[in-house]
């Protein structure tokens, strides 16, 4: 295993998990000083470029943000989403994540899905390949995001995934809205880092989109919390720049060139 990953699984049961999402450096290398782990999501795909689905996001577009994210993140461990379809058996999965590993110099790729996926993640860990599983919601795959958990059924076949996934090979597992007790046992049962999203307090660690935390998007989803208003601080910082260049306040010979 690399000593990135083995760093990063040694938190389990020592201290919550730090994860956020990026899609650029500027705000990577922000979150770098802070977090254990930057993911590139593809939810860059309703964030960034307002499309219905995840569905649309396509490899290159996760490429090049993942280049520019990882000029920002020199210390944490980095993870891209492999995007919708790109990894529909083990041969797809290792030409596209070795293609990903090669362009970004990520640490690790994501992706989405349990029983399903286990002969592709066992052919990507086999290749030293470290592998981020994804349960619960399913952006990728569902169309509708309500929680997971509601049902016995579902519940143990979540945590089975769960546990299938680790034996094949996963380093950690994102866990996209499921209920709290499922969260807690998954996260006592595995051996692997847990990390929460709408899935309460019980993972090992937290990740949220970025945009969200920051009050940047519109979002209104129930698990996020706006820790500041960006929205706000552009709209005013804008604003005055424009006041300033109407009444010719703005630029003063200090921000121009004399000869
Ligand atoms: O695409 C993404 O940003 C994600 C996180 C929400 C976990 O998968």
């Amino acid at each position: 295993m690399n000593k990135k990953v083995k760093k990063f699984l040694n938190k389990k049961n020592r201290a919550k998990v730090i994860c956020l999402t990026a899609y650029s450096k500027n705000v990577a290398s922000i979150l770098d000083k802070h977090c254990d782990l930057v993911l590139v999501g593809d939810s860059l795909g309703s964030v960034l470029y307002d499309y219905k689905s995840t569905k649309e996001v396509t490899l290159d577009t996760m490429i090049n943000h993942s280049k520019s994210v990882r000029i920002g993140v020199k210390k944490s461990l980095m993870v891209v989403d492999m995007p919708y379809n790109t990894y529909r058996n083990s041969k797809e999965a290792l030409k596209n994540a070795r293609l990903v590993m090669k362009k970004t110099k990520c640490d690790a790729v994501k992706l989405e899905g349990g029983k399903k996926i286990i002969p592709i993640v066992k052919s990507l860990v086999k290749n030293k390949i470290p592998v981020m599983g994804h349960l619960g919601i399913l952006p990728q795959t569902e169309k509708k995001f309500t929680y997971k958990g509601k049902k016995l059924i579902e519940r143990n076949r979540i945590l089975k995934d769960a546990k299938l996934l680790e034996e094949a090979g996963i380093f950690s597992v994102v866990l996209e809205c499921i209920e709290t007790k499922l969260a807690k046992k998954i996260t006592e049962q595995l051996n692997i880092i847990t990390v929460g999203i709408g899935s309460s307090a019980n993972c090992d660690g937290q990740v949220l989109v970025i945009d969200d935390l920051i009050g940047l998007s519109q979002s209104k989803f129930r698990f996020v919390k706006k820790y500041a208003n960006v929205n706000q601080m552009i709209n005013l910082a804008v604003k005055r720049y424009k006041s300033e260049v109407l009444k010719k306040q703005f630029p003063k010979a200090k921000h121009s060139f004399k000869n």
